[in-house]
């Protein structure tokens, strides 16, 4: 599923292309799910890109799950058969894509295929704010205070639980429709919008940090709270310059054995999956409207099957 310009999802084109070959340290994988992340669209849309087309045509989608297939040269860890869950190199949207042998982690039995196909991304991303805001593992973080804009979300449902787990108190903003998916996380959940301050201060006198994942307005609100711009990271607000915020991006890399740690949390029923809603691969351009518009809500999977 590729597009070769900018635009809506028009552009997503079912195409046939050769098997890739696998390089030094890859895998070439037989996909079952890929993810849908906020990412994927925006991209597609080219309002991220400094030039009026892709200089060749992109296959969507980073995270998938799949099975190992075929092994570059050097890979070990894995063999031909084995169920993953990871990132893609190239694009995750296909039956076949590439990955890193390095950035892909076993998929335990018990997890499905497509709750498996919507994780690294957004736990990636999750432990990556929690480190940069001093909540990681091995940080000082009993009895602190975290606020989680979005905590609803891909992102959000993954660094409340794990910041939970650490024995942090997280209050997480949702719409009115999500307060209880919030709760169920080990969160206080309280409602985004005008006055998120005034709400926040009503539930503790005390915030000191807040992890901004929904990029929807809140920085100037999560300043106040946290009483210093340097207390407060975000992964979606592009105007964290004008506050003075941290925005951190995929490219900081992240938080080694991060995808691992929450997979087995998941396995072991300590943490839970954001809720997945399927689609098949060649509703790639609905499934990213959706996701766009809000019209879904949840995690959203292609599938291959
Ligand atoms: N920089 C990075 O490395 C990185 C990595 C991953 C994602 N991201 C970005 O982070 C954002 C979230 O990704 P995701 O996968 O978690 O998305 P998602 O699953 O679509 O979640 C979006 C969250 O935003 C909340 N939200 C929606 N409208 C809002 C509003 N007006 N005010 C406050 N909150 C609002 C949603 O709450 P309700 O559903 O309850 O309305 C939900 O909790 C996206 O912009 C994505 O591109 C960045």
């Amino acid at each position: 599923m590729q597009y070769a310009r900018f635009g809506g999802p028009e552009v997503l084109e079912i195409v046939e292309r050769e098997d890739p070959q696998p390089g030094p340290g890859q895998v070439r994988l037989a996909v079952r799910t890929a993810s849908v992340n906020p990412i994927d669209w925006k991209l597609r849309s080219g309002g991220m890109a400094s030039s009026d087309a892709p200089e060749k045509p992109v296959i969507g989608g980073i995270d998938l799950a799949a099975t190992v297939e075929a092994l570059g040269e050097g890979v070990t860890a894995f063999g031909v058969g084995d169920e993953v869950l990871g990132h893609a190199v190239g694009g995750a949207y296909a039956e076949r894509a590439l990955a890193d042998a390095a950035r892909l982690v076993a998929k335990p039995a018990g997890v499905s295929w497509e709750i498996a196909g919507s994780l690294a991304v957004v736990v990636t991303t999750a432990y990556r704010g929690l480190a940069l805001l001093g909540l990681g593992e091995g940080d000082d973080t009993a009895g602190k205070v975290l606020v989680i804009s979005g905590a609803s979300g891909g992102v959000g449902v993954v660094a409340t639980q794990v910041a939970a787990a650490r024995g942090v108190t997280v209050i997480g903003t949702a719409s009115e429709r999500h307060q209880d998916v919030v709760k169920g996380l080990g969160a206080t959940p309280v409602v985004y919008g005008d006055g998120l301050a005034d709400r926040v201060r009503g539930l503790t006198a005390h915030v000191d940090a807040a992890f901004d994942t929904a990029g929807k307005g809140a920085l100037g609100d999560l300043v106040a709270l946290t009483g210093s711009a340097d207390r407060v990271i975000t992964i979606a607000d592009p105007e964290a310059g004008t506050y003075g915020v941290t925005f951190s991006a995929g490219a900081d890399g992240e938080v080694e054995g991060s995808l691992a740690d929450f997979v087995a949390g998941l396995a072991a029923g300590r943490y839970r999956a954001p809720e997945v809603v399927v689609y098949p691969l060649e509703q790639a351009g609905q499934a990213q409207e959706d996701n766009r518009t809000g019209a879904v809500s949840g995690k959203l999977v292609l599938t291959t099957a």
